[in-house]
């Protein structure tokens, strides 16, 4: 009881300091970005952290004549670290922004912070539907897995597949994941023969692809969070799933552009919808791979393009309002905002503050000697199908 009172009573105490807004006239702006740089999502901070060191690098770091200060904390993708950091940056270091967010359970583990700081949280990776319903201070540009997983369910259709066996990763986008592609394959007559889940932490996905092999489906429709992709393909090929003729389809998480050099030749022809491929044929996103490579070494994935635009969207929101961060002002400028992304034309629903973006569908090539997932159809503006119709 005691305990309880004292922790009611330190919520309590951090949300009043909350409330206390930052001063309007500061002359550093501060984003606080908390990303997973260590355990399983590690990948996930990495590419973004790179991607918003390249967007300062490229477009300066002053903007209405004010200097924009990154903080980066590492949250290793565990949402009780993310909220107490998120906290911190607030109430200590009186952040104008918090960005990032690796994974769902972090993102919404802030969000009733950004609510009663009344400051913007940019989700610059997590993809469940929800998450922008849990403050009207959230903003995303990353993606939604509903947004990739119906049109993926599409594609299937018309390309001959009726029986598939959905695996995903057992928390919510990969709930979100199974439940928007199967609705759509079964309204359409399909059939979902098995609807398998992962464990999130530590997959061993083996015992499940035997399940998956045995129930002999047309195609696996797999969701895995980004990381994950390359020992879910070792796998996949370690059963013989490959050889079995079962073909392997999902948003693309599973063929992420940081893990696809390294995956073998094994998962050629694997068909994926996504927002982003590191081979999209535009001239920004050539540009954009070049100057990231050279910046880094490695290839950018999905991940660093939600990195990239959350910074373009933050530093366009400033100059809208001329310098002034008071939270309702900045979302007032966040909202209906139109750009072009590396991935292609992007927008913020002015309803939802979700992303509206191109989804392409991709399939896995060798290309000069690298793998990549070649686009090779696009379906425009799609907005998230996960909202609720309002
Ligand atoms: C999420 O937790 O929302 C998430 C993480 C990684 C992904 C997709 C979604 O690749």
């Amino acid at each position: 009881m005691l305990r309880r009172q004292l922790v009611l009573g330190l919520a309590a105490g951090a949300a009043g300091a909350l409330l206390t807004s930052p001063a309007l006239a500061e002359d550093t702006i501060k984003i606080g970005l908390i990303i997973p740089m260590t355990g399983q999502q590690a990948s996930t901070g990495k590419q973004i952290e790179a991607a918003v060191k390249l967007y300062q690098a490229q477009h300066g770091t002053t903007v209405a004549g004010k200097k924009i200060e990154v903080i980066l904390k590492d949250d290793g993708a565990v949402p009780d670290n993310t909220k107490r950091i998120a906290q911190e940056l607030i109430v200590n270091d009186k952040v104008n922004f918090i960005a990032g967010f690796g994974i769902t359970p972090t993102a919404l583990a802030v969000a009733p912070l950004a609510t009663q700081a009344k400051i913007p949280e940019i989700v610059m990776a997590a993809g469940t539907s929800i998450i922008t319903e849990r403050s009207p201070y959230i903003a995303r540009t990353s993606f939604t897995l509903p947004q990739s997983s119906v049109i993926m369910a599409d594609w299937a259709l018309k390309n001959g597949i009726k029986k598939v066996v959905t695996l995903v990763s057992d928390y919510a986008p990969g709930a979100d994941a199974e439940k928007s592609f199967s609705d759509r394959i079964k309204a359409a007559g399909g059939e979902i023969v098995a609807a398998i889940r992962v464990p999130l932490a530590n997959p061993d996905f083996a015992p499940f692809l035997q399940r998956a092999a045995d129930a002999k489906p047309d195609a696996l429709f797999v969701f895995v969070p980004s990381g994950q992709g390359g020992t879910f393909v070792k796998q996949f090929v370690e059963r013989g799933l490959d050889k079995a003729g079962v073909k392997l389809i999902g948003p693309g998480d599973v063929t992420d552009d940081d893990l696809l050099p390294t995956m073998g030749d094994a998962i050629i022809g694997a068909v994926t919808a996504h927002m982003y491929s590191a081979s999209h044929p535009s001239q920004m996103n050539k540009d954009y791979v070049a100057a990231f490579e050279k910046a880094n070494g490695f290839r950018p994935n999905f991940m660093s393009v939600g990195g990239y635009d959350g910074m373009h969207l933050i530093y366009e929101a400033l100059k809208k309002t001329n310098g002034d961060t008071d939270g309702d002002k900045l979302m007032a400028a966040i909202k209906g905002m139109k750009w072009e992304s590396p991935r292609g034309p992007i927008s913020i629903d002015p309803d939802t503050r979700d992303i509206i973006q191109n989804i392409y569908i991709r399939k896995v090539e060798k290309v000069n000697g690298g793998l990549y997932n070649t686009e090779f159809q696009t379906f425009e503006n799609v907005k998230d199908p996960g909202k609720a119709p309002k």
